[in-house]
């Protein structure tokens, strides 16, 4: 199936040899409505003098940041030039179940999926990765993913850092687990290579002023315990999906995979230090992937974990070297930032109970496969069906003897209890990732808002991507309320552009970028269908009135959501 060699499974993976510091790599950006991303077979070094087989997107390893504006419409072409099918998922946006690029979306070699969205996020951080079902994590893993910056006007009249590259710096954390010959191998516990940005011993020159880094967890398995050397605080200022409350002091922060978190740093003064990016993982219970014992008690085995250096040491993720100021640097960490109103746990109307559990017991059960309520994840079960506007709660029970990331797509949940109490600070903002740990119970709650389709399914999963591969994941529909057709409910209230109206000729109709005209009739006075056009799949189209007579007419417009009429003058 692929050309290179991929190897999966169990060898042994060769640690970081090089001790020289790698200046970090930063996702090179693109910004406005149309964005064009190739997925591609390629090579990156990570290792002078060898070549590394990966999945390229627009680069050799991480494709370009995508700065988006919260309210603008934007279209997509993404072209898969890969010899391998695949998908690309938005994580943490708010789409469309069609555009959301779920394991039921697929894109053949050589060919192209048009995604097209308004962008309807608050600032914050998401990311793009491939979620092909049993294939996520290699191709994840090969580098095809990248960061989505989403800005709105609330996060921009707040004095924060936002220079990408200057004075707020995207961090991808990742550990791998490379072969002799450099190759990127997957499913090893032996992922002691630590990277950032696909950069291997990275180090960054950081002005001395407070500095913005948007953390993303991008790794298949592990959890950080993120600190500075020294214990140095820090503020988190946002989740997964958006700006705290306000900046939330701490020394540590836990971040499982598929986590983001914006921290605010103030190096002021500090300059000539040199400074490390830290997991403590040393600090972290058992049952994490990444503490000492990754089951709960000794009994639970990962053949191989132990001998990993990092699993329950101290170790260096990156380096900054403080250097002098920029001009205009912030300085100051802000006291207040946004304000969430999370729903009441009164309001919800419907309550989920899902449960974790190994597929077989005893001392491998840690090692997977995982099920959720007693089942695998199977592509024609739609686990739940959810009405739209539902408020829900959703309670997650692990009965398995390792934290789980759960990942829901479509939305951003609150977490309203974890083990009982209520969630940290830290912990209180948006997220669409939440880890649950082992014999816990995590409760969120959310609202399935905007977008219904009573066949294309939502996923959610484990995000410690070899458990969702094997099957560690679930389908849901959003249902229309009665009367509304498959699409978006929103896009009934939205407006249609007839124009010009009264035309002489010609007449535009456009909708938004995210609705398409499936087929549209024009009708004259008395009814008889002048026009037909079918299949337009297109947002605007021009219809060309010349050869009719002045007068009024009607258009009736089939959309992907809706039917609309409107009336037309022809006036000659
Ligand atoms: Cu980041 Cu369903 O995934
Ligand atoms: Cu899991």
């Amino acid at each position: 199936m692929r050309k290179t060699s991929v190897i999966i499974g169990f060898l042994i993976c060769v640690g970081s040899i090089s001790k020289g510091q790698n200046l970090l790599a930063i996702p090179d950006t693109l910004s406005g409505s149309n964005f064009n991303l190739n997925i591609y077979d390629t090579t990156h070094v990570f290792y002078a003098g060898y070549t590394t087989n990966t999945f390229g997107v627009n680069a050799s390893y991480l494709g370009p940041t995508l700065f988006l504006n919260k309210g603008d419409s934007i279209n997509i072409n993404l072209s898969n030039k890969l010899m391998d099918t695949t998908t690309i998922h938005w994580h943490g946006m708010h789409v469309s179940a069609k555009n959301d690029g779920g394991p039921r979306i697929s894109i053949p070699p050589n060919t192209s999926w048009y995604p097209r969205f308004k962008v309807r996020d608050n600032a914050a951080m998401y990311w793009y990765h491939p979620h092909l079902h049993m294939m996520t994590n290699l191709h994840a893993s090969l580098g095809a993913a990248g960061l989505v910056i989403v800005r709105d006007t609330i996060e921009r009249a707040l004095n924060l850092p936002r220079r990408y590259g200057v004075d707020d710096f995207p961090l991808v954390i990742q550990s791998k687990c490379f072969d002799a010959g450099k190759q990127i191998v997957i499913n090893n516990p032996y992922d002691s290579v630590m990277m950032v940005n696909g950069t291997i011993n990275a180090s960054l020159p950081t002005p001395a002023q407070t500095i913005r880094f948007r953390l993303l967890n991008a790794s298949s398995e592990r959890v950080y315990n993120l600190g500075f050397q020294g214990n140095l605080a820090f503020y988190q200022i946002g989740t997964d999906g958006g700006l705290l409350n306000a900046p939330v002091s701490l020394t540590r922060l836990r971040l499982a995979p598929g986590e983001r978190a914006e921290i605010l740093i103030d190096f002021t003064g500090k300059i000539g230090q040199t400074l490390n990016l830290m997991s403590f993982a040393s600090e972290f219970p058992n049952a994490i992937y990444g503490a000492s014992q990754p089951g709960m008690g000794a009994g639970q085995v990962i053949p191989g974990y132990t001998s990993n250096t990092l699993n329950g040491s101290n170790f260096k993720i990156m380096t900054f070297n403080i250097v002098a100021q920029t001009v205009l640097p912030v300085t100051t960490i802000p006291s207040t930032l946004v304000i969430n109103s999370p729903w009441s746990i009164g309001s919800a109307n419907a309550v989920r109970t899902l449960t974790f559990s190994p597929q077989t017991m005893g001392p491998t059960a840690i090692q997977g496969p995982f099920l959720i309520n007693g089942a695998s994840f199977d592509m024609n079960v739609v686990n739940y069906s959810i009405p739209l506007n539902n408020i829900e709660l959703w309670s997650l029970t692990n009965q398995s003897p390792i934290a789980h990331p759960f990942h829901i797509h479509d939305v951003q949940f609150y977490i309203t209890e974890i083990n009982g109490a209520a969630p940290p600070a830290n912990m209180a903002g948006r997220k669409d990732v939440v880890l649950v740990p082992a014999g816990q119970t995590v409760k969120f709650i959310t609202k399935f808002l905007n977008f219904c389709d009573s066949k294309a399914t939502y996923v959610y999963h484990c995000h410690m991507l070899p458990h969702e591969d094997d099957g560690m994941m679930g389908q849901f529909v959003v249902t229309c309320p009665a009367g509304v057709g498959i699409g978006e409910y929103e896009s009934k209230l939205r407006e249609v552009a007839i124009f010009p109206n009264p035309t002489e000729n010609k007449i535009t109709v456009r909708l938004n970028a995210d609705e398409t005209i499936e087929t549209i009739f024009l009708y004259d006075y008395s009814g008889n269908k002048i026009i037909e056009k079918n299949n337009v799949h297109q947002s605007e189209m021009v219809l060309d009135l010349s050869a009719q007579s002045s007068g009024l007419y009607f258009l009736e417009i089939y959309t992907t959501g809706r039917i609309v009429t409107r009336k037309v003058n022809l006036l000659k």
